[in-house]
């Protein structure tokens, strides 16, 4: 077993950190405080090739390993988790989702737009009544000959304004329940595709989430993704990636803080000395510390696991699982550390524990880890 990142792998973490403290860092309070989209730094972001880290070059893709993309996502995330969140949809979720089970046309149609960047894309699966119950889809996809009909509503969707191309889960056999779920690409501007307001955020408050509409919308028999009645078990499959990023994300969340925390301490003085020769303080850093090196290793594991070709779903799960507790927690301390100051936007902390607060819910609650990962062990 080795635990040394490999020359590549260090450059990478290098230029994503470069990149984030010099491109991502300026304008991030402002960006979360007036729910900006960030238009420039994702374009940037494209140019890097962090929109399609993991998809073939011969797609536009970087070709790159899960290992590459967790490092980058935990740099990207320690600085402004709303960008990563853009990214990790648009890697995990949809390009990886339609580089492994996407037939070739919709491969050569859409890949390279959305893993070069020029385009990004959505995941719909969640509704108004279907979040962690995701069989429940209440959206309807009517076989009718050379297209189907969608009729429905997505809710809490990332990039629902900005994406040009969805991919919908709906309901196209209600008798079969979620044998009768299948998957389409759907074009943003085709006719009766509405978008909601982009909501009013706790956290990650610059990313655009909104609810979709979809009302009488003729998506052609050639979008639908794989074999018929395959839709839930995409929607899965693709989690399981997509449970990585996040997991990524969250680490990222929290070592940001925690890097903070770290030079906060060492920087401010209480009854004489700097807080961190309290052992209050050094306590609290030794956790995190400890916690993060954690969640750092099984986000690496999962990773790995995927990347060898060995069944990532249960260290997928644990690895969101845990982080994203960890990143609740680790945020909560970060201002606790800082104090008044860290309940005030210019000392980044307060935004860190907002932003935590999504990745215990979104690609699956800790509730649904839980329910994944003990089904597995118990199995
Ligand atoms: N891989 C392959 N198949 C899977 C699977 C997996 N990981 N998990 C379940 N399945 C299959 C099952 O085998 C079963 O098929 P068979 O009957 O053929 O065996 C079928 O799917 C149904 O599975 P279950 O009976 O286990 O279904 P369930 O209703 O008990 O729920 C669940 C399973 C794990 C709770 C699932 O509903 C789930 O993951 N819910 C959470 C949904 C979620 O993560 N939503 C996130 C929204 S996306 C998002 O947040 C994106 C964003 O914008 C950031």
């Amino acid at each position: 077993m080795n635990f040394t990142l490999s020359n590549e792998h260090k450059l990478i973490q290098d230029s994503a950190r470069e990149f984030a403290q010099s491109e991502l860092l300026p304008g991030v309070i402002e960006r979360d405080e007036n729910k900006e989209f960030p238009t420039s730094q994702i374009k940037k972001m494209a140019e890097m090739g962090f929109l399609g880290m993991m998809v073939s070059p011969k797609f536009g893709g970087g070709g790159m390993d899960t290992i590459s993309y967790i490092l980058a996502m935990e740099e990207i995330s320690k600085v402004d988790a709303s960008c990563s969140v853009i990214m990790s949809v648009n890697n995990s979720l949809v390009c990886w989702g339609i580089e492994k089970y996407g037939n070739k046309h919709q491969k050569e149609k859409y890949l390279h737009d959305l893993a070069t960047g020029k385009i990004i894309g959505a995941f719909c699966l969640s509704e108004p009544e279907a979040g962690s119950d995701a069989t429940s889809q209440k959206t309807t996809a009517i076989d009718k000959g050379d297209y189907y009909l969608l009729n429905g509503t997505k809710n809490w969707i990332t990039n629902g304004n900005s994406a040009s191309v969805y991919l919908v889960i709906a309901q196209t056999d209600i008798e079969k329940g979620h044998k009768g779920i299948n998957a389409f690409i759907v074009d943003k501007n085709t006719p009766g595709v509405s978008i909601g307001p982009k909501e009013n955020k706790l956290g990650i408050r610059s990313s655009d989430t909104t609810s979709i509409m979809f009302s009488d919308v003729k998506v052609p028999k050639e979008n639908r993704i794989g074999e018929d009645g395959f839709g839930f078990k995409f929607a899965m499959k693709t989690l399981e990636g997509g449970r990585i990023g996040i997991a990524a994300q969250a680490l990222g969340i929290a070592s940001g803080a925690y890097e903070l925390s770290l030079k906060y301490a060492q920087e401010r003085k209480a009854f004489g000395k700097e807080i961190y020769k309290h052992q209050a303080i050094s306590f609290k850093l030794a956790d995190m510390a400890t916690e993060i090196d954690c969640g750092r290793l099984l986000c690496l594991k999962a990773g790995w696991q995927k990347d060898n070709g060995i069944d990532y779903a249960l260290s997928g799960s644990m690895a969101k699982l845990y982080c994203a507790e960890k990143a609740m927690r680790i945020t909560t301390e970060a201002v606790q550390i800082h104090g008044g100051y860290g309940f005030v936007k210019e000392y980044h902390v307060e935004r860190l524990m907002r932003d935590a607060k999504i990745t215990q819910i979104y690609e699956g609650t800790s509730e649904i880890q839980k329910i994944v990962i003990s089904r597995s062990i118990l199995k």
